[in-house]
């Protein structure tokens, strides 16, 4: 017989049946013994009947809950006083007429079909199987699913192109520290997993892709916080051809879009987006992530706004000349390019504190959730960043040669952006971090207890790469 999902039972009213899936519960009542079953679809209630306990006893024995099952029975109609309206499949009953056991479940390290949450998190993902078993695990991470097939659907209508990039790869300067893999084959030289594909989305530009996205694996080794891990998924999209405002205005389609077809109970607070300044945030809120809800009480307000008008640059020195070459680092990304009217400030190396760039934030109810800019396409102007930013010649030539070169090579105007896609599903699905919304996160010491991540090499591993191990400090 073939197997029918639970979510379609309603269809079979009156005819026998397969299914499987996991026992979710089990009630032993007198003569009866109730289970309710439980697959990707759904739940149902069966029963086994006294005419059959004697046959079905064998098999019942070692029924327990979480064990998988394959479930013969009939489909019948509950009587009136027996249906639960409120329940999926509540209106009918699995008569079981035969059960086998597929893979028998012992005692769980902790239970199930409660909220999870309780549970401590080691435990919880050490054993993250069977946490994602739970009704909650299972809704994320299938809305999860529905909001990524919305969106490439939505970028692909609009003529997007997703491509992969390397994760072996090379630093880029987002901010953060890099993790980095040891090269077996090139002594002492080391590949860095990405902070984000920023170099190679841009060189995608160069490519003629024009229209580029990709949920992109994000690696950054920084303290882990409620909506920080060390490894992430970026909605990366670059674009040609365009300028902030249509980056903008892209991005903020497709975020309305999301909320209003597969969040309907979702409330935006304010469309178009409201647009603040870095300098107001700052006064007004004293971040440059302001929440600006009306109503912080009511979980389903989304009050998402732009930040714009950045500062590119940022002093590091103390000193009273801070315009001298080499005491200014960038704040965001030293690829974006300033707005155009202190284009010439750039070049001229005028007021570089006042500078503002064409960078954007996208901030939902007081959590940045994306932020990208118009990129400095030009050879000269990036030159002049990265001498303000007191690169030596040696230093541009080999961290950014090759950015440099390829906009000698016909390079289009172009900008982008990044969302922090698990902090947008976070606030979607009213989660308090983001590792509820991921499938198998890192603790917030940054470990795996599932696998033991991270964990010692072999001695001959070691030897391979060309590294010596320090002893560990007692
Ligand atoms: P940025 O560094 O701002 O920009 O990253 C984009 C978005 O990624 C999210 N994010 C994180 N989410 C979870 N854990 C982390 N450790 C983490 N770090 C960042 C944030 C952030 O807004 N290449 C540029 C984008 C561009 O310019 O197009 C970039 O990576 O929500």
């Amino acid at each position: 017989m073939e197997r029918t999902y639970i979510g379609d039972a309603g269809a079979h009213v009156g005819e026998t049946i397969l299914f499987k899936g996991w026992i979710d519960v089990r009630r032993d009542q007198g003569k009866l013994v109730f289970f309710d079953f439980r697959d990707m679809t759904g739940y149902i209630q069966g029963v086994i009947l006294p005419n059959r306990a004697a046959e079905m006893a064998e098999a019942v024995k070692d029924a327990r809950p979480e064990s998988v099952v394959a479930v013969e029975g009939i489909i019948n109609k509950r009587p009136e006083r027996n249906v639960q309206a409120d329940k999926q499949n509540g209106d009918i009953e699995l008569e079981i007429t035969a059960l086998t056991i597929l893979n028998k479940a012992e005692p769980l390290p902790f239970e199930i079909n409660v909220d999870t949450k309780e549970v401590g998190e080691e435990s919880r993902l050490k054993h993250r199987y069977l946490d994602l078993r739970s009704a909650r695990m299972q809704r994320n991470m299938r809305k999860r699913d529905e909001v990524q097939k919305y969106v490439r659907d939505f970028l692909h209508d609009q003529k997007f192109i997703e491509v992969e990039t390397p994760i072996l790869t090379k630093s880029t300067p987002e901010g953060a520290r890099d993790y980095v893999v040891p090269s077996r084959l090139y002594p002492n030289h080391f590949y860095a997993l990405p902070q984000s594909p920023q170099q190679y989305k841009q060189l995608l530009m160069t490519g003629g892709v024009e229209r580029y996205f990709q949920f992109a694996k994000c690696m950054r080794d920084e303290d882990g916080r409620g909506d920080r891990q060390p490894e992430f998924t970026q909605l990366d999209m670059e674009m040609s051809f365009v300028d902030r405002e249509a980056v903008m205005q892209m991005n903020e389609a497709l975020l309305i879009n999301i909320v209003q077809k597969l969040f309907p109970e979702k409330k935006i607070q304010e469309i178009p987006f409201p647009r603040i300044s870095y300098k107001d945030a700052m006064e007004q809120y004293g971040n440059d992530r302001p929440d600006i809800r009306n109503d912080k009480e009511d979980p389903n307000s989304l009050a998402f706004c732009w930040v714009i008008d950045f500062p590119f640059f940022e002093s590091t020195s103390k000193s009273d000349n801070p315009d001298a070459q080499g005491e200014w680092t960038y704040t965001h990304n030293p690829f974006s390019r300033p707005i155009e009217e202190h284009m010439s400030n750039l070049m001229n190396k005028e007021a570089v504190g006042s500078i503002l760039t064409t960078q954007y934030d996208i901030v939902l109810n007081g959590f940045e959730i994306g932020g990208g800019s118009i990129r400095n396409h030009s050879f000269e102007a990036l030159s002049k960043v990265f001498e303000l930013l007191g690169h030596s010649v040696e230093t541009i030539e080999s961290d950014f040669g090759h950015m440099l070169q390829a906009f000698k090579l016909g390079t289009p105007p172009h900008g982008g952006i990044a969302w922090g896609f698990d902090r947008l599903m976070m606030l979607l699905l009213n989660e308090p971090n983001i590792r509820e919304v991921m499938a198998f996160p890192k603790t917030g010491e940054g470990k795996d207890p599932m696998m033991s991540a991270p964990s010692t090499i072999s001695e001959k591993q070691v030897e391979e790469l060309h590294i010596v191990l320090k002893k560990p400090k007692q």
